[in-house]
């Protein structure tokens, strides 16, 4: 079967939820995008104004000394040399508009970045990994990867603080609407926080170029009430419902090198370096956003996710179809 990720990602709708679609950074519903779209618009205005002062000045000077009939070609311009006062405005004042911008950047990135956040915060650590994000709630004791799910705050002082690492190359963690660009990058910490303003879906995706898969690193912020986000919590914190019906292809799953690369918690699936699949049927995409999460598309995820991401680190493991089968039968009971 064909299919074409970046349709199928389009097509991502859940019922009663508005989804943020416009990934447009004119259009914040956090605090630290508002600060960075106003310094933004700053910017804007202040390079613009140079544009028309420099590009009128070189138009008028284009047509006020243009050719005419009459102009003696051998005779040489009148020759100048220069003027004190001129010399110095046009060093002074770039140096001044240079320091002004510094001043406002250094301090919304301060703003964004120094954040130490009280311990009563939600606090989560996201880690960057060739392509996809984990996602830890320490407070919570919840793993997932790739949807973060969030409480609207619309304040920064209740706000999310997020703690950013890298396992393997340099990545950036971009939700427009919600935070500017922060790199996660190895063995450095970095910091960033969102206090949504509006419930919703925030799509994003990593903005770091960090390897063939780089453009399908994506990822979603689902904002929600404080009374929904606690409910999700809980259902995450729950162990895994054991169902008789599975036990097949929990017996396959098991028996495969499934369990050294993913974990589900309470069994012997307990590898780390792909994502945490306890409670896979809670997320709305697989493999990073790429496609919707539906059984069709997790059996031709299992059965080769070269195809879905070529380059991917998740080989194909040849299964056949029977174990195909009985092991998305298993998968789609994590719920
Ligand atoms: Cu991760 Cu680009």
């Amino acid at each position: 079967m064909s299919m074409n990720p970046v349709l199928v990602l389009l097509q991502v709708q859940v019922p009663g939820v508005v989804e943020h679609r416009v990934t447009n950074m004119f259009e914040p519903l956090a605090s630290p995008a508002a600060a960075e779209k106003n310094i933004a618009l700053l910017v804007l205005a202040i390079t613009a104004a140079i544009f028309v002062v420099v590009g009128g000045l070189i138009a008028y000077t284009i047509w006020r000394f243009r050719r005419r009939p009459g102009d003696d070609e051998r005779q040489e311009p009148a020759q100048v040399y220069g003027s004190n006062q001129i010399e110095v405005a046009w060093t002074v004042i770039p140096i001044l508009i240079v320091f002004v911008l510094i001043g406002v950047s250094a301090r919304v990135i301060a703003s964004v970045s120094n954040a130490s956040p009280p311990k009563s915060m939600l606090q989560l650590r996201i880690v960057g990994h060739q392509w996809w994000w984990q996602v830890e709630y320490p407070q919570f004791g919840i793993v997932t990867a790739n949807e973060i799910h969030v409480p609207v705050t619309g304040e920064r002082n209740v706000a999310t603080y997020i703690r950013l690492e890298s396992m393997d190359v340099a990545h950036s963690f971009w939700v427009p609407q919600l935070a500017g660009k922060t790199d996660l990058i190895p063995n450095r910490v970095n910091y960033t926080w969102i206090d949504p303003h509006e419930p919703g879906v925030y799509v994003g995706n990593c903005a770091e170029y960090c390897g063939t898969q780089h453009a399908r690193m994506l990822l979603r912020v689902v904002a929600q009430s404080r009374d929904d986000f606690g409910r999700w919590a809980a259902a995450q914190q729950q162990p895994v419902f054991e169902n008789a019906q599975v036990a097949q292809g929990k017996a396959v799953f098991e028996s495969l090198a499934c369990v050294n690369c993913h974990v589900v918690k309470g069994t012997p699936a307990q590898g780390k370096f792909g994502p945490d699949l306890t409670h896979l049927m809670s997320r709305q995409t697989l493999a990073a956003g790429v496609p919707t999460n539906t059984p069709d598309h997790l059996r031709e995820w299992v059965d080769d996710p070269q195809k879905i991401k070529p380059g991917v680190l998740m080989p194909s493991l040849k299964l056949t179809n029977p174990e195909l089968d009985q092991v998305v039968s298993y998968l789609e009971s994590l719920n």
